[in-house]
């Protein structure tokens, strides 16, 4: 089926995101680049995966890491120059890949030079390219302003930390003066710059973009956020038109409103009611090996989006990112493995957060870096090997920009690639089963068979039009069963113990996982 005219490369992706400070430091200044990036491309086509995230890259202040953006256009000089991200993109097809920018058109930095013309008291073809109020003493409702910082009188929304101004798409039902509409002039005027800037990319060669807050462009939006949805919807005929092959990921977490405005899948996401932290990070998560989660709300909550969204199930699950805990804070040893084989066997892109593949620690207790605060400990630098700063970085440890595990036995690719055993194998040999199956595909249909309140295992069964498989997942360290009709007749993968089948019944072993054709 055709969706949202997904380009075919989609259809099979598997992604890791790469956080560029934290991946590669190719000149010992203590901070990841681009040409870094590019040494280790083969051992992320290794692992299985075959298309990037690629967190933001542009020039910025790093109040946000990044996500406080000064020049759309150019490559912050830390991580390289625009000619080496074009390499990077040739480098990357070179090998069958794909790779997805971060598109952030909900704010920018206070430094860009569109928000320092729009200071100006004096009017000037900037001053509506942000949402400003026409007084200092009115604020724009609920977001928080920037005021008092210039001579412009008026405050001017901002959509996170308040050195992200918010730029101006207008409002969906103006009720004030200074409210613009969403076919204002200024309005169309920001849309055109978005074009523009993903048009320059896509032309450079990536092939498409995770947009950063997705859903709330539009401000004063209502429940349906139509003013949003009409604004993507918009930009998908743009790239219909001009970059066909390109993909749209949305941070979003309302996959139907995201479908609706053109994107091709649409993150889950580990606040607001998807229930997603019930199964990785809370106090008893379904897949810790305590046994006492319960995975039933995620799964309600699961199968009323995949309904709104005309059974498309295009939500991504993520393993973790760079603004949540690392998994393996709260999922420990082989659950890790159990906690991936659900990964790799759900609908939508998987995507692997860089060194969770080889079970990264969270890294307690660090000041805060570049606007991380808690979500420091889960973006320090990726551990390669043993040598020096675990392979990151030449620079002298005290260089490093964020500080890594200190402990001895932190984890590092090499090693776990020369284990048989290790996680980094385990989940090679999910993402390669997962490519091989189409009922695994990221398109391929769920039906959930056992999900009840409390009790484990998890089961549900993917198909596609040639093969139907049932994916067992008992975390918990008990022996558990469930009633099934479905008779399992080849194993397609298996970690732990055999299940044992009889009359409409299947005996899952303690923290186990399977998946059986039927
Ligand atoms: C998104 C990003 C996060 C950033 C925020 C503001 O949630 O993932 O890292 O701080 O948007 O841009
Ligand atoms: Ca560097």
């Amino acid at each position: 089926m055709k969706r949202n005219n997904q380009p075919k490369w989609l259809s099979d992706a598997v992604f890791y995101e790469i956080y560029p400070q934290s991946f590669c430091d190719s000149n010992a200044d203590g901070i990841g680049d681009i040409n870094g990036i590019i040494t280790k491309l083969d051992y992320i086509k290794e692992l299985g995966c075959n298309a990037i995230w690629l967190n933001p890259c542009f020039v910025s202040p790093f109040g946000d890491a990044g996500y406080d953006i000064s020049d759309y256009y150019t490559v912050a000089p830390r991580y390289g120059t625009n000619e080496d991200i074009k390499r990077l993109f040739s480098e990357v097809h070179k090998r069958d890949m794909h790779i997805l920018l971060d598109l952030v058109p909900g704010h920018t930095s206070v430094e860009h030079p569109w928000f320092k013309e729009s200071l100006k008291a004096e009017r000037n073809e900037f001053s509506d390219r942000y949402i400003w109020t026409d007084s200092i003493w009115e604020e724009p409702d609920k977001m928080g302003s920037l005021r008092g910082i210039s001579d412009r009188d008026g405050s001017c929304a901002v959509n996170f930390f308040s050195h992200q101004p918010a730029l101006n798409y207008g409002f969906y039902n103006p009720e004030k003066k200074w409210q613009m509409s969403t076919e204002s002039e200024a309005a169309l005027s920001t849309i055109e710059e978005i074009k523009n800037i993903m048009r320059f990319w896509l032309k450079m060669g990536c092939d498409g973009f995770r947009v950063d807050m997705a859903g709330v462009l539009v401000k004063n939006d209502n429940e349906e956020k139509s003013g949003t949805v009409a604004l993507w919807q918009k930009i998908r005929k743009f790239l219909d038109e001009e970059f066909p092959d390109s993909a749209m990921i949305s941070e979003w977490g309302e996959p139907d409103k995201a479908l609706q405005g053109g994107f091709h899948m649409d993150f889950l996401l580990h606040f607001g009611p998807s229930h997603y932290n019930d199964l990785f990070r809370c106090k008893e998560p379904f897949f810790s090996s305590r046994g006492k989660g319960d995975v039933s709300a995620f799964v309600e909550k699961y199968k009323e989006n995949y309904e709104k969204s005309e059974r498309k199930g295009l939500i991504c699950i993520p393993s973790g990112n760079h603004d949540m805990d690392r998994l393996e804070r709260s999922i420990k040893g082989d659950n890790l493995k159990i906690a991936f084989a659900f990964l790799m066997s759900v609908p939508g892109a998987p995507f692997i957060y860089y060194g969770d593949e080889i079970g990264m620690r969270y890294v307690e207790n660090l000041t805060s870096v570049e606007g991380g605060y808690d979500r420091t400990g889960s973006r320090s630098p990726m551990q390669w090997d043993k040598t020096l700063n675990a392979g990151f970085s030449l620079a002298s440890p005290e260089k490093l920009y964020i500080k890594q595990d200190e402990s001895d036995d932190r984890p590092d690719a090499e090693s776990q690639i020369a284990d048989e055993n290790s996680l980094y194998n385990e989940i090679r040999k999910l993402i390669s089963i997962r490519r091989s199956h189409s009922a695994l595909g990221n398109n391929s249909e769920i039906e959930f068979i056992y999900a009840e309140k409390n009790e484990y295992p998890l089961a549900f069964i993917r198909s596609s039009e040639d093969e139907k498989i049932l994916v067992i997942i008992n975390p918990a360290d008990r022996e558990v069963s469930f009633p099934c009709e479905y008779k399992p007749k080849e194993v397609v993968y298996s970690f732990g113990k055999e299940i044992a089948c009889e009359d409409k019944k299947i005996t899952v072993p303690p923290c186990s996982a399977g998946f059986y054709r039927i």
